[in-house]
Formats: structure tokens, C-alpha cells, sequence
């Protein structure tokens, strides 16, 4: 029987961080953990603030699109108070802390679908959305929140099973929920850490990219894209080839990789 007990003393005891992690705000079931740690952000939480839930009834993905979030998979919402400069770093550091951990806990291998999907085999395994509200050059808060397929049944889901995976549908056995989250913690804040320091995690991100080199569909507001994902730039937008040639850099969108 694999530990997936996710209260906060499970998560805190002698977990390796020194902020990220060490308050976690746990619910057995919750709207969105978006939401309560952006309440929560707002009455100015403590940096590294972890809000958890088992479930989650109105999960947010990107897009304004709904994230489901059924017992079995880890949801859970981490508030930062970045400068403006590492802002756009943290989609870069949130898939990465992802794939470390899914390699460390459990031996696969992930990759990064362009912004920030982690895929294991194809399937998108978890799906990272951050918020953040910025006024001029001053972060008030940046929340990652980071949904994660572990120990999710794809037959159950008939309406996700084409596109997504889970952890132990790959290991074909379940995974230590507690494990996977206190790893992240771990992975969040080392390259948080790093990234102060004027560390760069933008050559591991683009090299972790599953996307580069490949013909793609991207979806940006209203304006569809189709060519070859050339490239991606520092501050994480990606650089789209026509087949005319030209080349359109691409800020924020959803990318579908064709044949
Ligand atoms: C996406 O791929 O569209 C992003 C999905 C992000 C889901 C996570 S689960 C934890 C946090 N709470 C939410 O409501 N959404 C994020």
C-alpha cells in the first residue's frame, strides 16, 4: 500500500526546504486551489505558502478551461513573491521541477510540450498554470499551481483518455502521492533558489522541450498558427517557422504537435 496521506505534518516533517512547503493549507476537497491561495496570497501568506486539496471540484486549466482533478491525482497551488525579471522563469521552473521529480520518484522519463505541459509516452501527465497579479515593476504574488496525474485510472475518464496519461498507468502500479509532492517542494525551491542567484534554467527547459523541431498548431487567442516550432526564447515565448518562411514569435498559447 503506497503512502497517499497528504496532510500538512505528512508534507512538513523534516521536508528539505526553507520556505517552500514549510506552511501547507491542506483540503480533503476544494473548488481550486487557485483560488483559496490567491485569498490567501492577497492577506500576504508567507513566501512558499502550499495550498493541497485531495479533489478538486472547479480545477482552472489554462485557458479558462476546466481541470479535472478526481481523488488519485495531486493538486496543489505554491505562492511566490518573484521579482518581475524572474516572472516569466517560472513556467520554465515549474515543468522542470515536474519532470525531476517524476524521474526521481518514479523512473520515468518526461518531457515538456511548449509552454508547459509534462507529457510521460505522448500523454500529458500534468498541466501547470501560473497566476500572478503585477502592478508596474512590482510582483504582489505569483502562484504556481501544478495538477498532476499519479494514480489516475484513464478508463475512467473517457473524456481525457485520449490525450492524457497518468503515473501509474505508465508503472502499471500506484505511486506515493506524498513522495511525488515532497520531492516537488524540494525541486520548486532549488531552482527558485537558483534562479535568485542569476542562475539561468532556460537551456535545461528548451532541451526538455518535446516540441522543437516538430510541425505544430498553435492556438493564440483567436489567431491559429501552423508550422515548425523552430526555437523558444529567453523569456519563454516559442519561434514558429511558416512554411512561407517567415517566423512569428509566439508569447502565450496551446500548441497541438502534428505528425
Ligand atoms: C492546464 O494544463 O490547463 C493547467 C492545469 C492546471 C491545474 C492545476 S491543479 C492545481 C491548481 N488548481 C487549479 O484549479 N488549477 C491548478
Amino acid at each position: 500500500m503506497v503512502e497517499n496521506n497528504l496532510s500538512p505534518v505528512s508534507i512538513t516533517s523534516n521536508l528539505r526546504t526553507h520556505f517552500v512547503g514549510q506552511r501547507v493549507i491542506y483540503y480533503p476537497s476544494l473548488t481550486s486551489t487557485m483560488a483559496m491561495a490567491k485569498q490567501e496570497a492577497q492577506l500576504g501568506a508567507v513566501e512558499g505558502t502550499v495550498v493541497i486539496a485531495d479533489e478538486q471540484t472547479a480545477g482552472r486549466g489554462r485557458i479558462k478551461r476546466v481541470w479535472l482533478s478526481p481523488k488519485g491525482s495531486i493538486a496543489l497551488s505554491i505562492i511566490l513573491y518573484p521579482s518581475v525579471v524572474n516572472l516569466p522563469s517560472l513556467i520554465m521552473l515549474a515543468s522542470l521541477a515536474v519532470v525531476h521529480s517524476i524521474e526521481a520518484v518514479t523512473g520515468l522519463r518526461s518531457q515538456v510540450k511548449w509552454p508547459n505541459d509534462v507529457l510521460v509516452n505522448d500523454g500529458k501527465v500534468c498541466g501547470i498554470l501560473i497566476e500572478s497579479s503585477v502592478r508596474g515593476n512590482i510582483v504582489d504574488y505569483a502562484i504556481i499551481g501544478i495538477g498532476l496525474n499519479v494514480n489516475l485510472k484513464l478508463s475512467d475518464f473517457p473524456e481525457i483518455q485520449s490525450m492524457a496519461t497518468s503515473l501509474s498507468a505508465e508503472l502499471g502500479r500506484d505511486v506515493s502521492r506524498l513522495k511525488m509532492v515532497r520531492r516537488l517542494l524540494v525541486e520548486v525551491e532549488g531552482l527558485y533558489l537558483a534562479l535568485q542567484a542569476g542562475g539561468s534554467i532556460y537551456e535545461e527547459w528548451r532541451d526538455s522541450l518535446v516540441t522543437l523541431g516538430r510541425k505544430v498548431r498553435v492556438k493564440s487567442g483567436e489567431t491559429v498558427y501552423e508550422g515548425i516550432a523552430e526555437s523558444v526564447a529567453r523569456d519563454g515565448s516559442l519561434l514558429l517557422r511558416h512554411p512561407g518562411g517567415n517566423l512569428s514569435k509566439i508569447v502565450a498559447g496551446d500548441a497541438t504537435l502534428r505528425e
